[in-house]
């Protein structure tokens, strides 16, 4: 007997085969699980220890005013006030914790924002809002003159 004559006589079509594939989830839908942002979590993170000069910023032309922002090196630094004093400024790693997209700073909110899921970091690179469960890496800065230096 044929496969096709044996389902015929028992009554049992390949529509209502295919129903109950489409029940059991078949046709569900994959969540995408990085629905923005950049992912940058396959590129090379920067050393977190030692010493060492990562990249030095001329504060005459750039990082002028409260809120701007530079990413270079796997580093994001930001201006958080006046003056320039190495306490104006905070540097963390620019990979999100959670699965690495590159992180935002809002000067309105005073806070690194990751565009992938939402996660929130302080100005230090401290958790504020998961899913993120790991601290930023945060970077030293040093200021001679108009030079700013940011190390490991
Ligand atoms: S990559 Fe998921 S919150 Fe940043």
């Amino acid at each position: 007997m044929e496969r096709s004559e044996f389902l015929a006589k028992f009554g049992i079509t390949m529509a209502a085969v295919c129903a109950g594939c489409s029940l059991a989830g078949c046709g569900s839908k994959s969540s995408d699980p990085n629905p923005g942002g950049v992912n940058i979590g396959g590129a090379t993170p920067p050393p977190t220890t030692g010493s060492g000069n990562l990249f030095t910023v001329d504060l005459s032309s750039q990082l002028t005013s409260i809120g701007s922002s530079k990413t270079q090196s796997g580093v994001i630094i930001v201006r958080i006030a006046d003056g320039n004093d190495p306490s104006s400024f905070t540097a963390v790693q620019v990979a999100c914790t959670h699965q690495g997209t590159a992180i935002n700073y809002n000067n309105g909110q005073q806070r690194f924002i990751c565009p992938a899921h939402g996660s929130e970091f302080s100005k230090s690179g401290a958790v504020l809002v998961g899913p993120a469960s790991t601290s930023l890496h945060q970077y030293t800065v040093s200021v001679d003159g108009t030079t700013l230096t940011v190390s490991a």
